[in-house]
């Protein structure tokens, strides 16, 4: 049986839709099922809703209590028997019941090579800006297993790309997006094989 895959996106979904792509073409024996978005209006819903794939919005607004937030993911997820989740810029933490019931089954792709440039507040074009500012001369992209606390969860694959001396935070950001869409179906392949499994 196709194995299930629950996407977790808030932004252009680049990710997603590449996951999306790679999954259609027959990449793996797996499915995105759903995508759980807390922007009802970014391109990530847009390609769901083209796409005939199920999404469902949770946010503050939808939610405004925290507990009741909380527990409709655990029970959206249930709901879909969700053999993975892949975090591809969701901007809000995933809460402490999700992490604890889906322990080694939630990956997430943060655009640096973790631990350089991770943690609270490294997000989005931050991560790029403090990689230039450091004068790193390498950058790259990292998916990673989520556990309680951002970016800190066991390395799955980490891809590096080199900093030129010409390169800006946007040109870095556009050259680390591509490793993204190049590691995140592998870390996807990784995850379902026997190998990862036993070394749990
Ligand atoms: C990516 O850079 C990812 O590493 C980060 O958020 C961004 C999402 O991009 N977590 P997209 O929405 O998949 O295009």
């Amino acid at each position: 049986m196709k194995k299930k895959i629950v996407v977790f996106a808030s932004g252009n979904g680049s990710n997603f839709i590449n996951i999306f792509e790679h999954l259609n073409r027959g990449f793996l024996d797996a499915k995105i099922i759903l995508l759980i978005s807390n922007n009802p209006k970014c391109g990530a819903v847009d390609f769901a809703k083209k796409n005939q794939i199920n999404y469902k919005i949770i946010n503050d607004f939808r939610y405004p209590e925290l507990k009741n937030k909380n527990k409709e993911y655990e029970f959206v997820l249930q709901y879909y028997k969700t053999d993975l989740i892949l975090l591809a810029g969701f901007m809000k933490k995933i809460p402490k019941n999700i992490v604890d019931i889906y322990k080694d089954r939630i990956m997430n792709i943060h655009p640096s090579l973790l631990p350089k440039f991770g943690g609270k507040g490294f997000y989005g074009m931050k991560v790029h800006n403090a990689a230039i500012k450091s004068n790193e001369k390498n950058s790259g992209a990292t998916v990673h297993l989520v556990n309680g606390e951002y970016d800190k969860g066991k390395v799955i694959i980490q891809e590096k790309v080199k900093i030129n001396a010409s390169d800006t935070a946007e040109t870095l950001a556009s050259k680390v997006l591509k490793i993204e869409h190049q590691i995140y179906p592998k870390a996807i392949e990784i995850f379902f094989s026997d190998n990862f499994k036993t070394q749990q």
